[in-house]
Order: C-alpha cells, then sequence, then structure tokens
C-alpha cells in the first residue's frame, strides 16, 4: 500500500486534474501517438477526432485515485473495461507506456505546481492501479485460452458468406481459417475485428456484437454501413467491410467477449428493444430463447427507420409464445400499404406500459438518444435498476438526464 503522506497528495490532486481533464487528455494521446505510432494501431482513431472516449481513460484514472486506499472499490468498473481491453489484445506492457505519458501530461498541465514529490505520487498510485487491471485481464486471458476451441490474440477466420440484409446492414458469416471448433459465447457478447485495409499505415480494431444464437459451427456478425454526409467522412471499417471484404477473405478476430448478456438465472419477461443495427445482441439472445428455452415470456422490440433498412426480419418474429414489435420512425409506402410495422414514431413510456409487463428483465441496445430515452422511461416507470441491462456501441456513456 501507499503511506498516508502519498494518499493525502493524491487524494488532494484529484480535483484539480479532474478540472484540467481535457487539457491533460490531448497533451496525454498527442505525446504517446508521436512518440508510439504503434499504438495506433489498437486505438480508434475515429474516437480520437471525435468521440468522448478519449476523456474516459483518464477520468477512470482520476475516479480510481480517489480509492487509491481501498482499490477494491474499483474492481466492478475494472472488470468492465477489461473485457473491452482483453477483446482489443492490451497486454501488461503497454501500461508502463500509458502512465509515462499521463505522468507527463500531468506535468505539464500543473506547471510548477507540479513538485517532484506529486509527480512521484501519482507514479505510484498509477503503478497501483495498472496492476489491478493488469491483474483483471490477465484472468481473462487465461479463461479464454482455456474454453474448448478458445485462443488468445487474434485468430484468422474466414468469410464463408457474406449476406444483404438491408439496405444499410450486411451479415458477415465468419469460421476459423484453420478449420477447428470455436469456442461458445453467451448471447449478448461482441468480436473484436482487426481491419488490415489496404494502403492504411496502421490497423483498425472495432467491436462487433454476434447477432445468432450460440452453438452455431460459425460466427455471425451483422455491420452497418456508415456512409459519409458533408463535413462526415464515411466510417472506415464498416465501408470496408461492405464494399471490400468478400466471400473468402480472412479476418484477424479476437476471442468472444463482454458483460452485456442473457441472464437465463431468472424466469421473469424478458423485454428486448433494439434501435437501428443495435438489434444485434439482443437477435443473438432472442435465436437462444427461440431455439433453447421456448417456454420463457419474451418481447422484441425493434424500432428502424423504416422497412428499407430494417435487417433480419423474419428472423425477429416469434411465432407462438412471445411477442414482437416494430416501431418505424418513418414509414415508407411500402411499410404503409403492407401495414409492416405495429407503430409509428417512437417508443414512449404510455406505449410500453401497455405492451410489456413491468416486472421484466429489460435488455436494449440502439443509438446514444435512443438508449437515454428508452433508460429514462425505464426509470421514471420504477424498473429496479437491477432489471436494467444495455449496450453501448461505443464507449460506455451516461444515460442521465
Ligand atoms: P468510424 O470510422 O469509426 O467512424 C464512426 C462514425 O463517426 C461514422 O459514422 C463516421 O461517419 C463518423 N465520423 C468519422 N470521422 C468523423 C469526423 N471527423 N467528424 C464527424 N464524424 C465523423 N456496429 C454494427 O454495425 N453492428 C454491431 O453489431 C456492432 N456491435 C458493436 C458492439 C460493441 C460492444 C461496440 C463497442 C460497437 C459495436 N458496433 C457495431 C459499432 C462498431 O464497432 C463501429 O463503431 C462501427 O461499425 C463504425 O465503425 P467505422 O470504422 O465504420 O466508423
Ligand atoms: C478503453 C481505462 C490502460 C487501450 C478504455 C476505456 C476506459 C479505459 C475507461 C473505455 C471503455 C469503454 O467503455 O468502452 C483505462 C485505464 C487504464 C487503461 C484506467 C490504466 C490504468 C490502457 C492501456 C491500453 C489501453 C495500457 C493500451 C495501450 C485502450 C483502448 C480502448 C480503451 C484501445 C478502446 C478505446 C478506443 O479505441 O476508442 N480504457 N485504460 N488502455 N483502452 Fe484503456
Amino acid at each position: 500500500g501507499l503511506d498516508q503522506r502519498t494518499v493525502d497528495i493524491i487524494k488532494s490532486t484529484v480535483p484539480v486534474l479532474a478540472e484540467h481533464g481535457e487539457a491533460i487528455t490531448k497533451h496525454f494521446y498527442q505525446k504517446m501517438f508521436k512518440d508510439h505510432p504503434e499504438l495506433k494501431n489498437i486505438f480508434n482513431q475515429t474516437h480520437q477526432k471525435v468521440g468522448d472516449q478519449p476523456r474516459a481513460l483518464a477520468d477512470t484514472v482520476y475516479a480510481a485515485a480517489q480509492h487509491i486506499d481501498q482499490l477494491e472499490k474499483i474492481l466492478p468498473r475494472v472488470k468492465e473495461i477489461a473485457h473491452k481491453h482483453r477483446s482489443l489484445n492490451v497486454k501488461p506492457e503497454h501500461y508502463p507506456i500509458v502512465g509515462e505519458y499521463l505522468l507527463i501530461a500531468i506535468k505539464d498541465v500543473l506547471g510548477e505546481n507540479a513538485t517532484d514529490e506529486i509527480i512521484e505520487a501519482w507514479g505510484e498510485a498509477y503503478g497501483l492501479i495498472a496492476d489491478v487491471f493488469i491483474q483483471v485481464e490477465d484472468g481473462m486471458y487465461k479463461e479464454t485460452a482455456r474454453q474448448e476451441g478458445g485462443w488468445t490474440g487474434f485468430r484468422n477466420f474466414s468469410v464463408i458468406k457474406k449476406v444483404r440484409e438491408s439496405d444499410v446492414i450486411t451479415s458477415f458469416y465468419l469460421k476459423p481459417a484453420d478449420g477447428e471448433a470455436v469456442p461458445s459465447y453467451l448471447p449478448g457478447q461482441y468480436l473484436t475485428i482487426k481491419a488490415e485495409i489496404e494502403g492504411d499505415q496502421y490497423d483498425h480494431l472495432r467491436q462487433y456484437s454476434l447477432s445468432d444464437a450460440p452453438g452455431k459451427d460459425y460466427y455471425r456478425i451483422s455491420v452497418k454501413r456508415e456512409d459519409g454526409l458533408e463535413e462526415k467522412p464515411a466510417g472506415v471499417v464498416s465501408t470496408w467491410l461492405h464494399q471490400e471484404v468478400e466471400e473468402g477473405d480472412v479476418l484477424p478476430v479476437s476471442a468472444p467477449a463482454g458483460d452485456f448478456h442473457l441472464d437465463l438465472s431468472t424466469k421473469r419477461p424478458l423485454v428486448l428493444i433494439s434501435g437501428g443495427v443495435g438489434f444485434t445482441p439482443l437477435l443473438s439472445m432472442l435465436n437462444t430463447v427461440k431455439e433453447n428455452y421456448p417456454e420463457r415470456d419474451i418481447y422484441f422490440i425493434h424500432a428502424a427507420r423504416n422497412g428499407s433498412v430494417h435487417a433480419l426480419k423474419e428472423e425477429m418474429v416469434l411465432g407462438g409464445h412471445g411477442k414482437t414489435m416494430f416501431i418505424y420512425e418513418n414509414p415508407n409506402a411500402t411499410d404503409l400499404q403492407e401495414k409492416a410495422y405495429d407503430k409509428g414514431g417512437y417508443i414512449d413510456l404510455e406505449w410500453l406500459k401497455r405492451s410489456v409487463p413491468h416486472e421484466s428483465e429489460f435488455y436494449f441496445c440502439g443509438p446514444k438518444g435512443f438508449m437515454k430515452a428508452i433508460y429514462q422511461s425505464l426509470r421514471q416507470w420504477e424498473v429496479p435498476e437491477s432489471q436494467i441491462h444495455f449496450e453501448f456501441f461505443g464507449p460506455k456513456g451516461s444515460l442521465e438526464a
């Protein structure tokens, strides 16, 4: 542990650093990528340009530092982050690099207030926090290696089938290139794909949820093409997958990861709510229930702009037990003619109250605005936090108003 003086220094400087979070983060990444460009193969460079991700790392270090004398308190959050780190193949040897540049950034921002004592205290604190991550991640690497058919790092998968599911969504069926079996996964988990794009200096890592039930001899992902719009460039990896990757091509993939998955220990009704391509982890759950737990009471609610971007519609229909409901924001002529949806516009609390049982387990995923609306509706309806589960298709953010 740290001595009391060090603890006091850490705790008294956390607020100052948190206040300068933006500046520190900017210095940190700029310097780190300049000296270690190889890390651009790991970090999402689009998040660096636009996202709220860059702050997440430093903010988590400060949050951890606040509990530096009781680090066991941060374990639940560490485990969440470690799933993503493990899927990105973050390794112990990366931690000192991140630590070095975090300290340099802290020093730069604090200026003459950064005494040697403060910098040393932060060096010690970072070391302790990093050790917690390294240990948790080590356990996860061992766990994935131990699984039947499991592996660590990236493994080559062949695209055995590419299926256009809607105007914007295409599925890829993946099998290990070595012909061996693959380990199972929990419905809701994701893969990390490494895109090695010709002409690009760096690799791009992206997560894609497994969209079918486990237990098949393939992995399926379903990817939305992120088109460019005026100032906004097209999404790097999704566009490449849609336009360049064909059946027979090989993609490096890391083992299934993530803590968002179906909890089968309760018998409560299941309500799965998705917006746009956010259906993927929920369709895996739906198919799992269809195949293995047909007695479970289940509601599948999917919101899409209209029928032309609605992927995998037939597969979403429950037939027999449970109920599927489609909400189209802007139905087109065909949708109107075919009565292809159950509700126009948006999901709202009054409609939810009429459509699903209150005592359910709720799972949802979709664009951030959609997730905020669902989360706030559920909280307003007084659904206990323990029955609310969600996944972000990006860095975890806040769903509070
Ligand atoms: P990027 O290049 O990363 O760009 C992201 C977005 O930012 C694009 O819309 C792009 O147009 C925009 N953009 C880029 N540059 C700028 C700029 N300078 N200014 C403004 N905007 C800009 N996706 C799926 O399709 N299916 C899934 O099942 C799925 N599952 C996921 C599961 C998890 C756990 C996570 C974290 C993500 C998941 N995603 C999924 C999202 C996926 O990982 C990618 O983020 C997504 O495909 C976009 O990646 P990209 O490389 O195409 O776009
Ligand atoms: C993501 C914290 C060390 C690479 C994240 C996230 C947090 C975080 C909070 C966002 C998770 C999410 O919600 O998706 C930390 C902390 C660290 C640490 C506190 C040190 C104690 C590292 C190291 C590396 C690394 C050493 C590797 C060089 C990444 C990458 C992402 C990530 C690549 C995904 C973000 C993106 O590419 O946009 N980390 N991290 N992290 N981390 Fe770490």
